[in-house]
């Protein structure tokens, strides 16, 4: 068996409809134009990247964005001063500091600092609780992709089994908190594991739905899982290639070759979890901005 293919690009194209025409929606019927204000601190290559593709992404769908470029020696003080500002700003519904952050700035005070209403990165603790006791204002974007593509690729984790591989506040942690609530799209019993687990194949073996997310290279491998799981790779690792120009390209933490032989479906890396990110930021902002 070859596993089918759960494709994040063409799921994500979908949902980047759906809110295009709540947008228009939101324009028409209530004025409003929904904004997110996108806080880029120095210069790391990849993060220049993401913001760059936040920001396309949102004139794609009739938002309102700017990008607030700050110099990688900006003190903490005055980082936590422009956030204020940002959360006192009618224009923008949404503020996304985008992380990392240069090593003098605690991210964590950050994270706190934006407003809980315009938070659309779903970190701000306040955010993270309403998850967990069942009341989410916004889902965290990976996860939220993670929990669309199992629904709309046919997939549907109710009852099932689920193995999180990585406990991070960003990914681990929160799926963890949406899956296990008693609702449509969730209800499944969840396992989470992660540097501390004994035996790790044992409890993937164990899995109807794996979820990847440990930050290492192709480290699920086709002895880790059984024949027909469905597996959402969220991992995105540079590996060396010289036979691409670049001299490196991207791969998950599943190790996809071997992996699909078993797998009843598979997300690919890239275009599967990636595109899914922004696609959910642009839906929490317009939610933000209906709220
Ligand atoms: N850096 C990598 N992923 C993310 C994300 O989802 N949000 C923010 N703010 N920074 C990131």
């Amino acid at each position: 068996m070859t596993a089918k293919i759960i494709d994040g690009n063409k799921i994500s194209e979908a949902i980047r409809q759906e809110v295009k025409s709540q947008v228009e929606e939101l324009k028409e019927k209530r004025g409003i134009t929904p904004g997110l204000a996108v806080v880029l601190v120095g210069e790391n290559p990849a993060s220049v990247v993401y913001v760059r593709n936040k920001g396309r992404a949102c004139q794609e769908v009739g938002m309102y964005t700017e990008t607030i470029r700050l110099p990688a020696e900006i003190s903490e003080a005055e980082l936590l001063s422009t956030v204020a500002q940002l959360n006192n700003d009618l224009k923008f519904h949404g503020i996304l500091v985008q992380f990392p952050l240069p090593r003098h700035i605690d991210e964590g005070k950050v994270i706190n600092a934006v407003n809980p209403n315009k938070d659309v990165d779903c970190f701000h603790p306040i955010n993270v609780g309403k998850i967990l006791v069942g009341e989410p204002r916004f889902l965290p974007c990976t996860p939220a992709g993670v929990q669309q593509l199992l629904i709309r690729g046919g997939y549907d984790p109710g009852g099932k089994h689920v193995v999180i591989c990585g406990r991070s506040n960003i990914v681990g942690k929160p799926l963890l908190a949406m899956l296990v609530q008693k609702r449509a799209g969730a209800n499944a019993t969840v396992t989470v594991c992660h540097t501390g687990t004994n035996d790790l194949a044992y409890h993937t073996r164990q899995a109807d739905i794996l979820v990847a997310a440990a930050g290492s290279p192709r480290v699920i491998t086709a002895d880790m899982v059984r024949e027909g799981v469905v597996i959402i790779d969220v991992g995105i690792n540079r590996v060396e290639d010289p036979s691409t120009k670049s001299g490196y390209r991207l791969v998950g933490d599943v190790d996809f070759d071997g992996v699909k032989e078993k797998a009843e479906a598979i997300t690919p890396v890239p275009g599967g979890v990636g595109p899914m990110t922004i696609a959910m930021l642009l839906s929490n902002t317009v939610k933000a901005a209906a709220s």
